[in-house]
């Protein structure tokens, strides 16, 4: 119900079924148009949209006044039908106006199809939220968090609210740290996560957990990442990780739903192991949208005379049409490649297949059987061009990987939404100077049961029974199932690297509570800023969160962050270093 004891109902749900009715209006001026001394035009706008209201010329009202209209609903005369506007048949006449506030001159144009600066739409954002794009996500992600909110108590997940005030985690990224006012010198942070809460309501027999928490991360900023995010964080016990994956896909599909509506087509979820999505598409979160998958070069090349080829790994990437790329062209993904690691990219041209004729700087080194596999394996047609790295496998992998990205990535309108699943992340990321290897997750993550006899011989090769969701090329959520048993624990500090006393020191409170009775659990965090942000078709996740910070973590309106007065510095036991010093 939009009627209150001030309108009838909102501007933009007018329409022809209202002719003859007598209506009550509120909202901003969003446009007026003087036709002479006696007649005005004025278009209202609220959340709904846009209604054009016919006034006598002689009204005072300006462009983002905040007023009441009072008129009846009229088919428009004919001929000057808006079929931009869902209210376009139809306008409001004989309107009499209250104005309820006067506004100084919007600092940009209320409006989509004008650009404004960024920092102007931060310093106004409640200015940049009259927008109607704005409006749409807004209400997008509200239908979001509304539907994974439904989901998951149909699932049977309880909601809980943890603390926001909590202690240091070893979950990787800088946290925010909070002064302690009545403990002079101590400090709260606040949660990247609620990661160890969730495991500790887990001990105490929640059975399933979700919350939309709210997350912070003193990280550097980009498109996917604020300093403040959302999650749909979720844990429950007694699980394995098929019990998971069905409840996130579920409440994802749902939120999906709710956003875009019920017949929008989203093609089944495939899950890739993460070697599998290395291998295929060169990254732990393939864009599955398209094709141009990495073909394994290695085997044509394995006793080849040419010395680029001679490495442990050859992959490469078939780029349709690429043929046609020019020198400079040509010079600047071999650049590209370098910057990404590898020592070089070599490139193929396919003139012809039969006579098989290719073109390349390599080509007169290369053996007949050679060019021909060369060819042959990638599938590679006239007019392609084959763009080959070989490195060790990471690296020709994730070379290749951001290569496919630069050179075949759909827009974000294009090419629907594609979710997968990417499991068996490996346990490790690899060895820091002293050989130890190092956690690719927090240390709780449960190795995948085949390999836990690997933990002190082979760590690399360990995988965990960690999982991403993927959309689009995003990583859009995480989660694993955790350690529970006190012997796999000791394996991974021992892995690790740390001890007893240091394992106690940094998370004591939780090991201390799996003494009493851990049951075995794994759980899920959704980015939801990056789902409503691709549900939206938005490519950056400020434009979904309604107060969001620069790309350097300020926030014009507000102005933080700021320094603080002495008085409160003294208050809160802090002295500050100057800036320079
Ligand atoms: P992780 O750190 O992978 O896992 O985070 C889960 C998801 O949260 C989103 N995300 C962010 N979104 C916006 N800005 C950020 N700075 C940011 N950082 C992360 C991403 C990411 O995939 N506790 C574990 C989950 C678990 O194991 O249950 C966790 O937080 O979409």
């Amino acid at each position: 119900m939009t009627a209150t004891a001030m309108r009838s109902q909102c501007c933009g749900e007018i329409g022809i079924a209202d002719v003859g009715s007598k209506v009550q209006l509120c909202g901003w001026v969003a446009h007026r148009r003087d036709h002479g001394e006696h007649l005005a035009f004025v278009d209202l706008r609220d959340h709904t949209g846009i209604i054009q209201c016919v006034l006598d010329g002689s009204v005072e009202v300006r462009s983002e006044w905040v007023v009441r209209i009072e008129g009846t609903v009229r088919r428009r005369p004919e001929g000057t039908d808006n079929p931009d506007l869902a209210t376009g048949q139809v306008e409001v006449s004989q309107c009499e106006v209250e104005v309820l506030a006067e506004a100084e001159a919007p600092p940009f144009p209320v409006d989509d199809r004008v650009s404004a600066d960024e920092m102007l739409r931060l310093r106004h954002r409640y200015v940049d939220l009259r927008r109607p794009r704005m409006q749409a996500n807004i209400r997008l992600r509200a239908r979001v968090m509304g539907a994974l909110r439904d989901s998951m108590a149909s699932q049977g997940f309880c909601e809980v609210e943890t603390p926001l005030l909590w202690t240091p985690t070893p979950e990787g990224a800088r946290e925010f740290t909070v002064p302690s006012r009545l403990h002079k010198g101590e400090f709260y942070v606040l949660p990247q996560s609620p990661q160890l809460a969730k495991q500790l309501l887990m001990v105490g027999g929640v059975d399933r957990y979700f919350q939309l928490a709210r997350c912070l991360r003193d990280e550097d900023l980009r498109a996917d990442r604020q300093f403040e995010f959302t999650q749909l964080d979720l844990e429950a016990s007694f699980v394995d990780q098929a019990d998971i994956q069905r409840a996130v896909t579920e409440a994802v599909l749902a939120a999906t739903r709710a956003a875009l509506g019920d017949d929008i087509d989203v093609p089944g979820v495939e899950t890739f192991t993460w070697r599998e999505a290395m291998e295929r598409f060169g990254t732990d979160k393939p864009d599955t949208r398209f094709g141009i998958e990495l073909v394994d070069l290695t085997a044509v090349f394995e006793s080849t005379e040419v010395k680029a080829f001679s490495a442990p790994c050859v992959k490469a990437i078939v780029v349709p049409g690429g043929a046609v790329m020019g020198r400079s062209q040509l010079d600047s993904l071999v650049q590209q490649a370098k910057s990404l690691g590898a020592k070089g990219l070599a490139w193929f041209k396919v003139i012809s297949v039969a006579p098989l004729v290719v073109e390349s700087p390599l080509d007169k080194f290369i053996s007949i059987t050679e060019r021909e596999s060369l060819v042959d394996v990638s599938q590679a047609s006239p007019g392609d061009l084959i763009a080959v790295v070989a490195s060790d496998w990471r690296t020709a992998c994730s070379v290749l990987g951001q290569l496919r990205l630069a050179t075949g990535r759909p827009g974000i309108h294009e090419g629907g939404l594609r979710y997968c699943w990417v499991t068996e992340f490996p346990m490790f990321d690899g060895l820091d100077e002293q050989g130890r290897p190092q956690a690719a997750h927090h240390p709780f993550t449960m190795p995948h049961p085949d390999d836990v006899h690997l933990m002190a011989s082979d760590p690399l090769s360990v995988r965990s029974q960690a999982y991403d969701l993927v959309l689009n090329g995003w990583e859009l959520g995480s989660g694993s199932i955790r350690v529970h048993r006190e012997d796999i624990q000791r394996q991974i500090f021992d892995a690790l690297g740390i001890g007893f006393a240091e394992a106690e020191e940094r998370f004591g409170f939780l090991l201390g509570a799996f003494r009493y009775g851990a049951p075995p659990h794994g759980g899920f965090a959704v980015g939801v800023d990056r789902l409503v942000a691709l549900l939206a078709g938005e490519e950056n996740i400020r434009e979904v969160i309604a107060f969001p910070k620069t790309q350097s973590g300020t926030d014009p309106m507000t102005n933080a962050p700021r320094e603080l007065a002495p008085g409160v510095l003294r208050d809160l036991g802090l002295q500050v270093i100057p800036r320079n010093s």
